[in-house]
């Protein structure tokens, strides 16, 4: 957001040329400054180029342009282009936003032909198209780089298939699992936002260039031409939706959320994990920073940052839904507080996915701590469980109650289950025999967790193949 400098109360003498017809006056500087949205939408400059080009092209197919005319326009908005690009363009807040900027630097630079361009044609549905094909090239970006991510995160799996490591509810050791499983879920997470942030850009995929101001146009415009030009399924159907509504741009933020969500529960497990008491993974100087006084620190800011930057995401959701609700058809200049929102939660996440993308590639998992964490809390209980109803087709509500006064012995004596004599495990169950012994590791109690989506390394492996395969 920019930093303004406080608007004093004075008004400028000079009016807006755009509507200079019927203003004698200028705006308040206070006016101006709560008006100006050219802070910020200077970032769809390309869009709103691509936007005009398409328009300027589809004026002159049906005649309301000559050719004359149109090569001008896209003559000078090219020379536009290059200027916004090498820092020359001379933005003006007063011309309001992108759009009139844009279009008065044309007129600046080609005359007449530059007037003609906003013919059949209002900001309303250039603003919709300009946000809509920011949105739609953000879900492109954003969508490489989740694919990304899962890639990164398919890698270490398979070369982690094996790896065991505790499993947590509650943030308690529950069972043995995999880190590869571990990894993989969070593939699956994000394969989900991949897939909605698909049926987003399907659903968003319609022009609501030509529905002009509100209600259309008088002009023989061609709106399938545009909206073919522009990569949309078709224009949109009804002129006062083009313009009124940003349902897109909400689908988008929640989608941007909920993948947020997902990066900051792993994020937060980096923070856990690269903790000293938990020694599970270590990140390397490049994804965490040292303490300016504390010479024997390595903190995990990437983590803990992706963890917090979910609030601004959500935020802009929240923002949005808030600056729609109520608002009575069809365009409200309310709906010019989009933006920000949407600017800022989207480059937010390009920067977690960049960031979570690196730490899954650098982080260095140590096995040995891994594994003897993965045995601590008597995390094959559940296994033995598991036996005594295979092998003495016992009850499973009963060998619960078996395995729990095992576990209660063991942890009297300070030895996990497989420290238990068989002695002792029949003093509890006389009909318990050696066999007992072989469910009880770790690598026993993974490996027998070959149900459908379950922690098996060969499991793992497989799908670790599948996902190899559909992201290739
Ligand atoms: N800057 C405006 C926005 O972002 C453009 C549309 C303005 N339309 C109008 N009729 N004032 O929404």
């Amino acid at each position: 957001m920019s930093t303004q400098q406080p608007p004093s109360l004075q008004s400028r003498s000079q009016g807006n040329q755009q509507w200079g017809g019927r203003y004698s006056g200028g705006p308040s500087a206070i006016m101006e400054a709560i008006n100006a949205s050219i802070g910020f939408d200077r970032k769809m400059w390309r869009q709103d180029i691509r936007g005009s080009l398409a328009h300027a092209a589809m004026l002159r197919h049906v005649g309301i342009i000559g050719a004359d005319d149109e090569a001008a326009i896209r003559e000078g908005l090219a020379a536009i282009g290059a200027e916004i690009e090498d820092g020359s363009f001379p933005f003006s807040e007063a011309l309001e936003d992108i759009h009139m900027n844009i279009e008065a630097r044309l007129t600046e630079r080609i005359g007449e032909a530059g007037k003609r361009l906003h013919t059949a044609r209002s900001r309303n549905d250039q603003v919709a198209l300009d946000v809509r094909l920011w949105v739609r090239d953000a879900i492109d970006g954003l969508d490489a780089q989740l694919a990304d991510v899962m890639q990164a995160m398919v890698e270490r799996a398979d070369e982690h298939a094996a790896t065991v490591m505790p499993g947590f509810t509650h943030l308690q050791p529950a069972q043995p699992t995999t880190l590869g499983h571990h990894l993989l879920a969070y593939v699956e997470m994000l394969g989900r936002d991949r897939s909605r942030l698909g049926d987003c850009r399907a659903r968003m995929n319609q022009s609501p260039l030509g529905a002009a101001a509100l209600c259309g146009s008088g002009f023989p415009i061609d709106r399938h031409m545009t909206a073919a030009a522009l990569g949309f399924d078709q224009p949109m159907r009804n002129s006062l939706d083009a313009v009124a509504s940003r349902d897109f741009a909400m689908e988008f933020l929640s989608v941007l959320a909920i993948c947020g969500t997902h990066l900051s529960r792993l994020a937060e497990e980096f923070v856990l994990w690269t903790n000293p008491y938990f020694g599970f993974v270590a990140l390397s100087d490049a994804f965490t920073t040292g303490s300016s006084i504390m010479p024997q620190k390595r903190n995990p800011d990437a983590a803990e940052l992706v963890r917090a930057k979910v609030g601004r995401v959500a935020g802009a959701l929240v923002g949005m839904l808030t600056v729609m609700k109520g608002l009575p058809l069809a365009y409200g200049k309310d709906m010019q507080e989009d933006k920000e929102g949407i600017f800022d939660a989207a480059e937010t996440m390009a920067l977690c996915l960049a960031a979570t993308a690196g730490m899954v590639r650098d982080m260095k998992p140590d096995a040995a701590r891994l594994r003897e964490a993965a045995g601590a809390g008597f995390s094959t209980a559940t296994d033995l469980a598991d036996w005594l109803v295979r092998e003495l087709r016992m009850p499973f509500r009963d060998a619960h109650h078996v395995t729990g006064r095992l576990v209660a012995k063991a942890e009297g004596r300070g030895v996990d289950l497989s420290g238990l004599s068989l002695e002792e495990m029949q003093l509890e169950e006389p009909r318990i025999h050696n066999g007992v012994f072989q469910v009880l590791s770790v690598e026993a109690s993974v490996a027998s967790r070959t149900s459908y989506g379950g922690t098996a390394p060969v499991n793992v492996r497989r799908m670790a193949a599948e996902w190899r395969e559909r992201l290739a």
